[in-house]
């Protein structure tokens, strides 16, 4: 089989390596990869977001799956585009995705479900925005840009001037684009958070097992928002009740919600959720695999992933078919310094051999000239290490780290501290 993913993160070589491990796959593309995982599949030089792009990619080359990845084609209708030309894909469809891409729709939709959540205001025009939180004193509160926005649209005000600075950014001086345009404010929630995968397909939803994300630039979780600096999975704060609770009052009920509105979500679907102490409460979604969350879930994933993508899209997946290690993993990513902020790249990365039971994966990496790695982003790459307790794979993965180095890296040194106290 020829298997097409479209992506080019860590999440995306995560997957890549997985679906490496099945024998139908005998050609493999990254749409458009990196370089850093140019050895595992043949990396197609076309930008994810370039729809048409892909049709015509796909048209020339037949791939006989695609695994449409990132938020941006999602939400464009990548998958709607590549299913009208008859390549089967796992992956919601254009309608199905807006439960990431429109906060305001995701709300909505958890508000008529009775779906537990932040309380919430929608605002389209800026003084009523300003308005509410003139009147509503609560601090701190949340502002979230309503589309898309690199997961940097959501500001925690803890006073009126922050509030209102957020505001203007969002609304006025668009910092977001249109993205910005509508905005929700929210309850502040306080608890552990937790993120948990599930594949779904409308009709069957199995959880995947959970993971904690560490999102904070700075050890102690200190430091402005990141796209993830590392994460471990299981999450401890997710108790067995808890996930249950999850299953009954979030998890079925939003698979359901998507039926009843008319847009069958079919794929990944990302629940950030926070353990609040009225219960579990949605954070977010996201219509896709985490990122650095898949880079320690899919490892423990003992099933096959095509056969789970292919169940996906065929509307056949079962329970049985999804069966996870109950080993840990952690995750550390090394980032460029300066990350998310400005940075300098194009340093060379040195790697030596991995000890057992380690991976990395490639994010921000390109050849120089001469045909040598070397950094190309933010987040450059992660080390994944899988141990027999979580104790055990935080510990392989800071060992691992200490095996890939570059100029200028910078990581923290605190991924998976926090869940090891909890198990204390
Ligand atoms: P997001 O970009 O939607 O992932 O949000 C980024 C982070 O903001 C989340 O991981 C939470 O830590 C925090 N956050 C978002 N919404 C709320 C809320 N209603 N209460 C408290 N924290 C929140
Ligand atoms: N790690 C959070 C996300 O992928 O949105």
């Amino acid at each position: 089989m020829k298997v097409l993913v479209i992506g080019g993160g860590g999440r995306e070589h995560a997957i890549i390596q997985k679906l490496k491990e099945n024998a139908r796959i005998t050609e493999l593309f990254a749409l458009p990869g990196n370089y850093g995982m140019a050895d595992a599949a043949q990396c197609v030089n076309i930008a994810a977001t370039d729809i048409e792009g892909i049709t015509q990619w796909a048209r020339q080359n037949n791939p006989d799956f695609a695994v449409v990845t990132p938020d941006d084609p999602l939400a464009l209708g990548c998958v709607d585009a590549l299913e009208a030309i008859g390549i089967p894909c796992f992956g919601p469809n254009k309608a199905a995705a807006q439960i990431e891409a429109s906060k305001v729709f995701a709300k909505n939709l958890m508000k008529k479900y009775h779906i537990p959540t932040a309380d919430y205001a929608v605002f389209e025009d800026v003084e009523s925005a300003k308005e509410y939180i003139r009147a509503n004193k609560r601090y701190p509160v949340v502002i979230k840009a309503d589309g898309l926005a690199l997961g940097k649209g959501v500001s925690i005000a803890c006073d009126e001037a922050q509030a209102m600075d957020a505001l203007h950014a969002a609304m006025e001086q668009k910092v977001f684009g249109e993205s910005g345009a509508r905005v929700v404010i929210e309850e502040y929630l306080e608890g552990p958070e937790v993120s948990v995968l599930a594949f779904t397909d409308s009709k069957t939803l199995v959880p995947m097992v959970s993971s904690m994300d560490h999102k904070r630039a700075l050890d102690g979780d200190e430091g402005p928002n990141t796209g993830g600096m590392g994460t471990v999975a299981p999450n401890p704060y997710y108790t067995p009740q808890a996930a249950q609770r999850c299953m009954e009052e979030i998890f079925l009920p939003t698979m359901k919600a998507m039926n009843l509105e008319g847009c069958p979500f079919k794929g990944c679907l990302y629940f950030g959720l926070m353990l609040t102490k009225d219960g579990p409460k949605v954070i977010e979604y996201n219509c896709r695999f985490g990122d650095p969350e898949t880079q320690v879930v899919l490892p423990l994933l003992e099933s096959d992933l095509l056969d789970i993508f292919m169940a996906v899209r065929n509307e056949t997946l079962r329970e049985d078919m999804v069966r996870f290690s109950d080993k840990s993993a952690c995750c550390v990513v090394k980032a460029s310094a300066g990350y998310p902020k400005k940075y300098e790249s194009g340093f060379p990365i040195h790697a030596s051999r991995l000890p057992a039971n380690c991976a990395v994966f490639y994010a921000g990496v390109k050849a120089d000239e001469s045909g040598a790695a070397v950094t190309a982003g933010g987040r450059v790459l992660g080390i994944t290490a899988i141990g027999e307790d979580l104790k055990a794979a935080v510990q392989s993965a800071y060992q691992a780290a200490e095996c890939i180095r570059f100029e200028n890296e910078y990581m923290r040194t605190d991924i998976g501290k926090k869940a090891l106290e909890v198990l204390k």
